[in-house]
């Protein structure tokens, strides 16, 4: 696996892999690998020819009052989880290669970045979009990989594909959780013993309302009561939001004729965590 620090060698690096012919898949990370980010490297893998990952902690992201300085850095880890998944290019600039003095260029998509978590992090999608179009720009994949777990940056970066002509199809892949139901987060060790149990109300609620739509509810007020409910056992759990939405617009849905997302914030101690799934009509 090459290691590429500057964008000159990540070019350089992903010309020559497409030019033996094959299709690039990229997995962009901000690094503290687990099992969610390895089932991206392994979606890659099954339809492209060669895997390039990014690894950077992108400080544009990151409000003033969120956790930039002490988010995980497990670089030599990371680098061994990578090598040994297989992927041909790690792409890991440090910040200045990324944003030299005087880049004041955004990408914002307005409306969605606004919503459910753009809402509770305000500057957050623009980082995020930013960032994203960069390394999109810089090392032209044929696919991207992104996870079911974030599913508004999922919303947010399909529109800014779409609104950009950006030419490269972007693949979301299904949520990996915790034999518990625990969504895998690389926030996730920020939490105490007691504090994991509380956390695992998130996807317990997620999971009683998709239990209701089997069962035949359809109306919007009724799922969320239900989750609500749920989330109601661990009241130490602090809700951010919970809501009912199409997956692409983000608009909140009164009753299930298309598939919905139902997603979930909230603060376990001083970490926020996000959940969702999504709802079949
Ligand atoms: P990060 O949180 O490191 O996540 C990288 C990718 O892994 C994202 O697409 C995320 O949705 C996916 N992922 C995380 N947990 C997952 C899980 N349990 N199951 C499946 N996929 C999971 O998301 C970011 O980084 C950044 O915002 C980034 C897109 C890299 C831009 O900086």
């Amino acid at each position: 696996m090459q290691i590429a620090e500057t964008i000159s060698a990540a070019r350089a690096a992903c010309r020559s892999l497409r030019a033996s012919g094959s299709e690039l898949g990229l997995v962009p990370t901000m690094g503290a690998l687990h099992q969610g980010h390895l089932s991206l490297v392994r979606a890659a893998q099954e339809s492209c020819g060669a895997v390039a990952a990014s690894l950077f902690v992108n400080p544009r992201q990151f409000g003033p009052n969120e956790d930039f300085s002490r988010y995980p850095r497990t670089f030599e880890q990371d680098c061994a989880l990578l090598r040994s998944a297989g992927v041909s290019l790690l792409f890991a600039p440090p910040v200045e290669e990324m944003y030299p003095t005087g880049a004041d260029t955004i990408v914002e998509v307005e409306r969605l970045s606004n919503r459910l978590d753009g809402a509770s992090r305000p500057g957050h999608f623009r980082g995020v979009a930013t960032v994203v179009a960069k390394l999109f720009h810089i090392l032209a994949p044929h696919r991207a990989y992104f996870g079911q777990k974030d599913g508004v940056q999922v919303a947010v970066l399909r529109k800014m594909v779409r609104d950009l002509n950006f030419d490269l199809e972007l693949v979301v892949c299904p949520t990996v959780r915790d034999p518990d139901g625990l969504a895998v987060s690389s926030r996730n060790r920020y939490l105490s013993e007691p504090q994991r149990s509380q956390a695992l109300v998130l996807s317990r609620a997620l999971r009683a309302a998709e239990e209701r739509v089997a069962a035949g509810e359809r109306a919007a007020p009724a799922l969320l009561a239900c989750a609500r409910r749920v989330l109601a056992e661990a009241p130490e759990v602090r809700l951010d939001y919970l809501a009912l939405v199409d997956p692409d617009t983000l608009e909140d849905v009164t009753e299930l004729r298309r598939p919905a997302m139902l997603a979930v914030a909230a603060f376990v101690g001083g970490t926020r965590l996000i959940d969702n799934v999504l709802l079949p009509p």
